[in-house]
């Protein structure tokens, strides 16, 4: 009796279920009324007195053990089958919902990103700055009519401290505190003082470029306006310079390219004039470079400035400026970027 008990001991270690019918099967054959160890129970009536206890107490010990191994192969069997039912190949993947970069900085680390490419570094600067920042090192006289080019934000009791109105104000504060060769790309938001229209925003951004070294010659810009215009829009576009003002350059000229959405027929967007203007550039003014500590008769430099949201209008004709700061998902889901 003992043997028989140990031999079934030894089967019940050795089962392997493929699956819940194989199980089911070794259930029958060994636990159901006319299984085998059902039997060695029959045969219990047989055992002498003497053995009972023992047999009695292996017998029990080899029904408990048969009965939890049968249900730790249940449990096994049935998470080998859900997982099973849950991986389904066919099935298409969970969405993720992918963020997408604003458009602005998309146009934003593309303009740096071009200009990187020749050696330009970025400078940043605050956006709350000082009259002499912003404006009387960049040669901008006091009364100067030229400051209300541009609507300022002043701090009120503090008519020194103000919003900048445009990232010119880095250039100074990099000269003030470097010498030649600089060469900088300075990336940031400037305030005006305007009402908001789909044309007008009290902030926008800009992107402005200062290249100081012995020799910065007009031609400089010239090729390095050529260069970001053809990088920015496209190897077919063409430039051309209109003389302008800014207190800061001298000569300053304003940048026109071929017209990127007519490719220069003429449309709504330029005025029918194949045209349109994306940048102030100019070379930088002695002055300028004086007032910040640099010898303006050692080094020459030149100075460009331009709009993001101009140039993003450009790209992607977002006709409404507003578009830019409403954080409406639908509008800013459409940009999709590398960069
Ligand atoms: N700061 C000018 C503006 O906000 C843009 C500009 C024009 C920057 C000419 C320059 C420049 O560096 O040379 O309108």
């Amino acid at each position: 009796m003992l043997d028989k008990i140990q031999k079934i001991l030894d089967e019940v270690a050795a089962w392997q279920p493929k699956d819940s019918k194989e199980l089911e099967e070794i259930r029958i054959k060994y636990l159901s009324k006319k299984g085998s160890i059902s039997a060695l129970f029959n045969d219990f009536r047989e055992v002498s007195n003497d053995q009972k206890k023992v047999v009695g107490m292996k017998l029990n010990q080899l029904k408990d053990t048969a009965q939890d191994r049968l249900n730790e192969l249940k449990a096994a069997l049935d998470t080998r089958q859900t997982a099973q039912e849950d991986l389904d190949f066919s099935r298409s993947a969970y969405p993720l919902p992918l963020g997408t970069r604003h458009p602005l900085s998309i146009v934003r680390n593309e303009i740096v990103r071009i200009f990187q490419n020749i050696g330009f570094t970025i400078a940043e600067g605050p956006e709350i700055e000082d009259d002499w920042h912003v404006f009387s090192s960049l040669n901008f006289a006091p009364e100067h009519p030229a400051r209300d080019m541009q609507d300022t934000f002043f701090i009120e009791q503090h008519p020194d401290i103000i919003l900048r109105t445009h990232t010119s104000s880095v250039q100074s504060r990099v000269m003030e505190k470097t010498q030649p060769p600089i060469r900088i790309i300075c990336p940031g938001r400037v305030y005006r003082n305007e009402a908001i229209s789909y044309r007008a925003h009290c902030f926008f951004h800009q992107v402005e470029a200062l290249y100081v070294d012995k020799g910065v010659s007009y031609a400089d810009l010239l090729q390095t306006l050529e260069y970001f215009s053809k990088e920015m829009f496209g190897s077919q576009t063409k430039i051309r310079l209109r003389p302008s003002y800014f207190p800061f350059t001298e000569p300053s000229a304003e940048l026109d390219i071929t017209c990127n959405i007519c490719g220069g027929k003429g449309c709504a967007f330029c005025k029918n004039t194949g045209w349109v203007e994306i940048l102030g550039c100019g070379m930088v003014d002695p002055n300028v470079l004086e007032n910040c500590g640099i010898d303006s008769k050692v080094y020459s430099g030149f100075a460009l400035g331009m709009g993001v949201e101009r140039i993003t209008n450009l790209k992607y004709q977002v006709k409404d400026l507003r578009m830019f700061s409403e954080n409406d998902v639908r509008f800013l889901g459409e940009f999709q970027s590398a960069y």
